[in-house]
């Protein structure tokens, strides 16, 4: 069997002695689409910063297609194709929607000074091919009518968009979404489920935060279920959800 796109075994992570995340493993096959659920405060979020490289465990391997990458930077983990979305997405306010996709190009020979001088005809290549993808990505969020707009002007749902078109901007195989519908109105809702599931059928393997439970069913086949930095159950969307363990964590955080 290959190796998954994506497993993490055994991580834990503490605040100031909180532990936060506990002993969690989970993986993500190659060109699946795994949801990770729990309720606020689970860690859910947490487990991104360490499967990115914004946080360094206390304990467990992280790997992607079966190669360790725990001492591995986020720059490094992205270079090797893995992308993630911020749950509360920050635009360069100033700079417009295509501006921002294209801090996210990868590898541009225009960064070497040196080639700049040398190559200037390969770095002009280089950066128009950036543009067009950019553009690309930027129509198959819908945001072409905006492209050349600040990203100040753009709604709490256009921003997502934005993030998803940035996180492609890095060609990655595999990307974390970090609720990536929280905010966003009805209208929207259903243009991020389809670009998602777009994404995916291009072979992208997808982990995806969401408490938006119909769009977990629409999108998942699989879902990890966290609860106090713990894994609680991993299942079929549909049949985990309602087990009794699940139903309760779910109640608990509810304000009474
Ligand atoms: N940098 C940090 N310093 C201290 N505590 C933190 C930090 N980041 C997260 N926490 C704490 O860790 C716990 C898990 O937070 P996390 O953001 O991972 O949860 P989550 O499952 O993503 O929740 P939500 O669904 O609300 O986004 C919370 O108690 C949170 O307050
Ligand atoms: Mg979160």
């Amino acid at each position: 069997m290959s190796n998954p796109a994506l497993s993490a075994d055994g991580l834990s992570m503490s605040f100031g002695g909180h532990n936060v995340v506990r002993d969690m493993s989970l993986n993500v096959g190659t060109g699946e689409l795994v949801g990770l659920i729990g309720p606020n405060g689970a860690g859910k979020t947490t487990m991104f910063n360490l499967l990115a490289g914004t946080l360094r465990p206390k304990a467990g391997v992280i790997r992607l297609a079966g190669e360790d990458v725990t001492d591995r930077s986020q720059q490094g983990r992205c270079g090797s194709g893995l992308s993630r979305s911020f749950q509360i997405p920050k635009p360069f306010a100033r700079m417009t929607v295509l501006e921002n996709v294209m801090t996210s190009a990868q590898g541009q020979v225009g960064e070497n000074v040196l080639s700049v001088l040398i190559r200037p005809g390969a770095v002009a290549a280089q950066e128009r091919a950036n543009v067009a993808r950019a553009r690309a990505l930027i129509d198959f969020v819908s945001l072409s009518h905006l492209e050349d707009r600040p990203a100040s002007v753009l709604s709490g749902g256009q921003r997502k968009l934005l993030e998803l078109a940035r996180v492609l901007m890095t060609e990655p195989k595999v990307i974390l979404l970090d609720e990536p519908a929280a905010g966003v109105n009805p209208a929207l809702l259903d243009l991020i489920i389809d670009r998602i599931a777009d994404i995916n059928s291009r072979g992208i393997s997808i982990l995806l935060i969401e408490h938006n439970m119909d769009m977990i069913a629409r999108l998942c086949s699989r879902v990890v279920v966290m609860a106090a930095g713990r894994l609680l159950a991993e299942g079929a969307p549909q049949e985990v959800t309602r087990r009794p363990e699940v139903v309760d964590v779910y109640l608990d955080g509810m304000p009474s």
